[in-house]
């Protein structure tokens, strides 16, 4: 492991706060792996939920704080995400600050014998704390916005879209355009139970001295430049940041990797990869709809049934009778897949995906056009991105009954629609893989989130 006294290339510490969940958790272990090879020296403080393996990173330094809640949900699943959130922000700020005073202290020393002083906190605005504890060190801070920056500038939007009589939405409205937010449509809008946590995230965005996104400038330019109206602060859209790490470095669960072998067995742009994240759960209903349409479509799919898909069953035993002998070779099912691997690899034609940000910008990335089925959070705002802002997917209607299913599927893989689909999104591919190139985007905004980084 990384000592705190070897100086680093640029002399300078960084100390990184992310999120414990999944698709939080990876973009910023990206950020810390581009940002070390620039020459930074990495802290990384972690809490008992989801810990990360600090076996798997020598080159960083990990410091946790304890929390009796989270470690027992790491320990038995919480109910879902919002009771880890709410742990999180209402007991976790002194053992925070607490970890935060000694680490600073322990910096003071090695700083007076001249080894890498602090820089900065980067946070993920999901604590609600973070902000107010920096700022009592006198500590810079700057955010990791994790999700896409139109959903961002829709909840920085939502006083207005308040004001404008939009909530609580009402049914016959749900499919008119909220103004000036296109192609959100009013049934997109977040739950209003979840509105505080999103102006608290905007607020602890707002007061950092940046924001660091995981998107470029080419797929969100506009967003982007109206969420700088909001929040009057530097904004360096460096993504897509998996890029900047070997593709299986930062998983926590451990990857299936005969799925791959599996995959080098089919023919080009044959399989549906069907994958809903680390998070999202559905009814045993929904699960047996879901399998049935796989079958019926007669396309041949990797699904990842991860421990926890189906709400209130732990294992993969909820399969109908008979269904793997039916499926034979023309399917393949892991409890989690290389997803990345996965995504670039040749047999893959289309991504049946919650729309997590992380697995839509990955198939962005790797230009596979997508069957999109939001489940919670993000993820409608991101399914109706996709479906109707890009145009690189195609929505399926909630409760889909299996001969539907299969339709969609259909027509995904293997019509003209779905043809359509794919040629949009290898042109998003293509500058996605410029962005990063010297001169593009995303490697301009990452020489000057450097240099930001070096000025504190
Ligand atoms: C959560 C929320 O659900 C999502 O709405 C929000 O945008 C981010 O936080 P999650 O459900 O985990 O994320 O989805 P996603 O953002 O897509 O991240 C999942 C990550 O897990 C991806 O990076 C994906 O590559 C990885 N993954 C997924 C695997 O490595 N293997 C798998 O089998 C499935």
């Amino acid at each position: 492991m990384e000592r705190m006294n070897k100086p680093s290339k640029l002399g300078r510490r960084l100390l990184l706060f992310p999120a414990p969940f999944h698709g939080h958790l990876y973009p910023m272990l990206h950020l810390a792996t581009l940002l070390h090879s620039k020459g930074f020296s990495i802290t990384i403080i972690q809490t008992p939920y989801n810990p990360i393996n600090p076996t798997h990173f020598p080159h960083f330094i990990f410091r946790s704080f304890y929390n009796s809640l989270l470690e027992s949900y790491s320990k038995s699943p919480p109910p879902d995400s919002f009771a880890v959130l709410s742990v999180m922000n209402n007991s976790c700020s002194e053992p925070f600050r607490d970890c935060l005073s000694q680490i600073l202290h322990e910096a003071e020393a090695a700083a007076a014998a001249d080894k890498d002083p602090i820089a900065a906190l980067i946070a993920d605005p999901m604590w609600k704390f973070a902000g107010s504890v920096a700022t009592s060190f006198s500590l810079p801070r700057l955010v990791l916005r994790t999700g896409s920056m139109s959903t961002l500038l829709l909840y920085c939007s939502l006083p207005s879209i308040r004001e404008k009589g939009y909530l609580p939405p009402q049914d016959n409205r749900l499919d008119e355009l909220l103004p000036d937010l296109p192609p959100f449509k009013v049934r997109d809008l977040p739950l209003e139970f979840t509105h505080d946590l999103l102006e608290a995230l905007v607020q602890e965005t707002k007061t950092s001295q940046g924001i660091i996104c995981n998107t470029f400038e080419e797929l969100e330019d506009s967003s982007i430049a109206r969420v700088h109206q909001f929040l009057p602060i530097p904004i360096f859209p460096i993504g897509p940041m998996y890029k900047h790490s070997p593709t299986s470095a930062v998983s926590i669960w451990e990857q299936d990797q005969t799925s791959i072998a599996w995959l080098n067995t089919q023919a080009p742009k044959s399989v549906l990869y069907v994958s809903f994240g680390s998070v999202a759960a559905m009814s045993k209903a929904e699960f047996l709809d879901l399998a049935w349409g796989l079958l019926e479509s007669m396309v041949p799919f990797l699904w990842v049934v991860r421990p926890g898909l189906i709400q209130g069953s732990e294992a993969n035993d909820s399969m109908p009778e008979g269904y793997l002998e039916m499926v034979g070779e023309r399917g393949y099912i892991v409890k989690w897949a290389p997803q990345i691997e996965v995504l670039s690899h040749p047999a893959v034609g289309g991504f049946w995906t919650h729309n997590g940000w992380n697995s839509t910008l990955e198939s962005i990335c790797e230009g596979v056009p997508m069957l999109c089925q939001p489940i919670f959070a993000d993820q409608d705002m991101n399914a109706r991105l996709v479906s109707d802002g890009w145009r690189i997917g195609l929505k399926m209607e909630k409760a889909l009954k299996r001969e539907d299913i299969a339709r969609e599927i259909r027509k995904l893989m293997l019509e003209e629609e779905g043809a359509q689909t794919r040629s949009r999104i290898t042109t998003l591919k293509e500058k996605a893989t410029l962005c990063l190139q010297e001169g593009g985007s995303s490697n301009k905004a990452i020489k000057s989130l450097t240099s930001y980084l070096l000025s504190f």
